[in-house]
């Protein structure tokens, strides 16, 4: 009879502590300090009492999502192509150059991220919406533009950007012949409809390809693709007898020369650092009466 009731009770036990878990029920587990691990889990969320040294409040603050270092940069959102005060840009390109104080440069690469689909209606957006290169017009931006393009694009679009590239002239330069050579004519970007197009239609154009003409977003870098698109400009103003350099733009309001604004800088007008509590906190340093100086972009 005692051995019965032992039985039955080990039984029960078994029973008990192998309860399946369901719905919001979640069962009786055997060894559950095997079953919650100690270690924090990113973004899990397991508090289990019976093997936890903290608070259930202090458990969450370790295993959820933490907010980011103040000052950090989301990869790809640099406010480069936002900010329109020519000093809060400055700002921020030193602060992407690494060239602040305490400031960590930016490696811009090819995994910036690009939330517009490669669909028409979203080229349509893109264009649209991105209305601002990101960058000034600099010289070596140019000249290094002007190295890529040759590279990547002229032999559709052509080396003065009139859509007759390479590709197109072989099959009869003095009649202007395309047909048959390539598939479809490749855009002229000296017609006014590229003119006067926001800058988005080019980036859009080199990130998602277009028809046959293929993506280039994993050949050019971010701050490259920037570059040929400032080079594609500086072939539109030459065709319209405007200028589009490092020392003057007359083509139009989507970026600033960077002479200029380097003279600028070199006089003290423009590039302080205008919110100097980040430097502040960085180095521990009180004294704010001698604004922290940009150093210059070369
Ligand atoms: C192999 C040939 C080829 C190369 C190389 C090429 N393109 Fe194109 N591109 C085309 C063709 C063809 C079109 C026309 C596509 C269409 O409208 O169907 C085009 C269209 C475009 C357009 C216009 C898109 C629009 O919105 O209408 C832009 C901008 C452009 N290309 C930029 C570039 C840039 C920048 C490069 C170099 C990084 C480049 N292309 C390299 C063939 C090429």
């Amino acid at each position: 009879m005692k051995y019965t009731a032992y039985t039955i009770l080990a039984c029960l036990v078994t029973l008990i502590a192998c309860s399946p878990a369901k719905d919001n029920r979640r069962g009786h587990e055997y060894m559950p300090d095997m079953v919650h691990t100690t270690g924090y889990e990113a973004n899990l969320f397991d508090y289990y009492y019976y093997n936890r040294w903290g608070t259930e409040e202090e458990y969450k603050k370790f295993a959820m999502p933490r907010t980011s270092v103040p000052g950090t940069v989301a990869r790809g959102d640099v406010s480069l192509a936002n900010a329109t005060d020519p000093a809060e840009r400055m700002a921020d390109m030193n602060n992407f150059e690494g060239l602040t104080d305490g400031s960590i440069a930016y490696v811009p690469n090819g995994s910036v991220p690009y939330y517009y689909a490669d669909t028409e209606p979203e080229r349509a957006r893109a264009t649209k919406e991105i209305v601002q290169n990101p960058f000034p017009i600099s010289k070596q931006g140019l000249e290094q533009g002007k190295l890529l393009y040759g590279i990547y694009c002229s032999i559709c679009h052509g080396d003065k950007g009139d859509g007759l590239g390479y590709l197109l002239r072989e099959a009869d330069p003095a009649k202007g012949i395309v047909a048959g050579v390539y598939p479809a004519a490749p855009a002229n970007f000296l017609l006014d409809t590229f003119v006067h197009s926001n800058v988005g239609r080019f980036y859009h154009a080199i990130m998602k390809g277009r028809n046959v003409m293929g993506p280039y977003a994993d050949k050019l870098s971010y701050v490259e693709r920037w570059d040929v698109i400032h080079y594609i400009r500086s072939l539109e103003a030459k065709a319209k007898n405007l200028e589009y350099s490092s020392t003057l733009n007359t083509l139009n309001k989507e970026a600033m020369p960077w002479d200029p604004m380097e003279a600028e800088m070199k006089k003290g007008m423009i590039g302080m650092v205008k919110d100097s509590t980040a430097n502040e906190v960085a180095h521990g340093d009180q004294s704010t009466d001698t604004p922290q100086k940009m150093e210059v972009h070369k």
